[in-house]
């Protein structure tokens, strides 16, 4: 039995033919399907394959990769693919993660570089938002951990002493207060802090589907009478369905009032807080408790990349810091560094997210991000303006950033039913890719644009391939 070949020339022969692939693969991405689903004997293949006894040769390995895997990937960074909220990466983000794979630094703290770098990073999103600069904040998976992670630290600062008694000594049931178009992450979020959805209260939304400060005021108020403990506001900048970012200074006013924890969900549009043309929708953000941003969205680093920042550092140390002897480390002592990260939140050993997520900052600067936001916002407004246009498109509610929904509309057919499918058939035909949503109960395609290769072409290509796609579907059925 031969063991693999552990050596750097080892290595450099793998990378010269990882370069290849690599390369090859961001070359062809524009001109294949947005999205290509891996056919049946791909897929049987890796269902059929036994557990590896005898090693392999790297190049059979890779050229198996290059066979089976790359073809098949979702497609994020093809000049359409416009679902869910998922931006193209930059190249330069993907080369230095594998330095900080080859390094595989376990950020758990200490005085490595890592934890330096970490720092920084947090320090400049800050910034970048206009949170204060000495605000706690840690790196995690992704905008799902961040909401989870800021919605512990509110736990433990509203209800002191949960960690240690639980829930069970509360004597009036705890309420949360989002509206329908929070992001279902809260909804989980709550859910795992042991609150139970019942703590949730939606609240309504005014006609740009933003939460009413008013209703917020006026349900602590009738939740307090009744019995039950307000605990926090969940605001959103940027919902997931059609990118409203919620009245942040009144909601704020109404839980400084109140004393209501403030939380952001801003995974999706909380850095456009950094467009100097966009200051007066951002106001109040700087003012939360808490605040998740997700620089796998829109500073396109690769995944996973999420933040959440805390305006009282010591909040999530509350939250999450735990004894085990086998880390104890005296502060004087030479591994001890600034921060143990692991005390601020849910992970022991942690990945290096800070290196590509400081590279990509670097190397796009806050001037290139602003006109890159610029572009992507002025895509979807053009995108917009073409659908608006059309005889047989149809706009499906505002939108505050860069998401579009919108809608073929038959002549006959059920236009509910006909876009549910339309959506499938624009996946499977893969000039571009939506994907679908129902907007106050329209069914509908959205379109999500967070890409630096998207051109106003490609919103003209998308929109007749849409409308064809759409009178095909139309035709058969008719
Ligand atoms: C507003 C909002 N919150 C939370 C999330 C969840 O983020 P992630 O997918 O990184 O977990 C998303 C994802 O699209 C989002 O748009």
């Amino acid at each position: 039995m031969t063991l693999p070949d552990f050596s750097p020339d080892a290595f450099a022969r793998t990378l010269a033919r990882v370069q290849e692939l690599a390369v090859d693969y961001l070359r062809r991405l524009p001109e294949r399907e947005a999205f290509r689903r891996p056919p049946d004997d791909v897929v049987r293949r890796f269902e059929a394959a036994p557990l590896p006894k005898e090693g392999e040769p790297a190049d059979r390995i890779l050229a198996d990769i290059e066979r089976d895997v790359l073809p098949y990937s979702l497609g994020i960074g093809h000049p359409r693919w416009w679902g869910y909220v998922r931006a193209s990466p930059s190249p330069f983000g993907m080369a230095t993660d594998l330095l900080a794979t080859t390094m595989n630094n376990n950020c758990s703290g200490s005085a490595q570089i890592a934890t330096y770098l970490e720092m920084t990073v947090v320090r400049w999103l800050a910034e970048l938002v206009g949170y204060p600069p000495d605000a706690g904040g840690i790196l995690l998976s992704g905008g799902s951990a961040a909401n989870f992670v800021a919605l512990a630290a509110m736990r433990e600062a509203k209800l002191p002493g949960t960690r240690q008694h639980g829930l069970r000594h509360l004597d009036r049931p705890p309420v949360v207060y989002v509206t329908y178009e929070t992001h279902s992450c809260i909804r989980r979020a709550v859910d795992l802090l042991g609150f139970g959805n019942d703590a949730l209260r939606l609240l309504p939304t005014d006609d740009r589907l933003r939460m009413d400060p008013a209703a917020l005021a006026a349900a602590v108020r009738e939740d307090r009478a009744t019995g039950r403990l307000p605990l926090c506001v969940v605001a959103t900048a940027g919902t997931v369905n059609l990118g409203a970012v919620d009245r942040l200074t009144e909601l704020r006013e109404v839980a400084r009032a109140e004393d209501l924890w403030f939380h952001i969900d801003g995974a999706y549009g909380g850095v456009l807080a950094a467009l100097p043309e966009l200051a007066d929708r951002y106001a109040g953000l700087a003012d939360a408790d808490s605040l998740a941003i997700n620089p796998h969205k829109w500073l396109y680093v690769p995944y996973e990349a999420g933040l959440v920042l805390v305006r009282d550092r010591n909040a999530l140390t509350r939250a999450f810091a735990t004894k085990a002897d086998y880390l104890e480390v005296e502060e004087e002592d030479y591994f001890s560094g600034p921060l143990w990260f692991y005390q601020q939140g849910p992970q022991l050993s942690r990945a290096f997210r800070a290196l590509k997520i400081w590279a990509v900052m670097r190397q796009i600067g806050l001037g290139g991000y602003r006109t890159l936001w610029r572009q992507d916002l002025a895509t979807a407004a053009e995108l917009r303006r073409l659908v608006a246009e059309h005889p047989r498109l149809e706009l499906v509610g505002p939108s505050d950033l860069s998401i579009v929904c919108f809608r073929y509309v038959p002549a006959r057919e059920d236009a509910q039913r006909l876009n549910r499918r339309l959506v499938d058939r624009i996946q499977k035909d893969g000039r571009l890719f939506v994907s679908g949503t129902t907007v106050n109960g329209t069914a509908c395609l959205r379109a999500a644009i967070l890409n630096f290769r998207t051109t106003a072409a490609d919103a003209k290509l998308a929109v007749d391939a849409v409308a064809e796609l759409g009178a095909g579907l139309e035709a058969a059925t008719g």
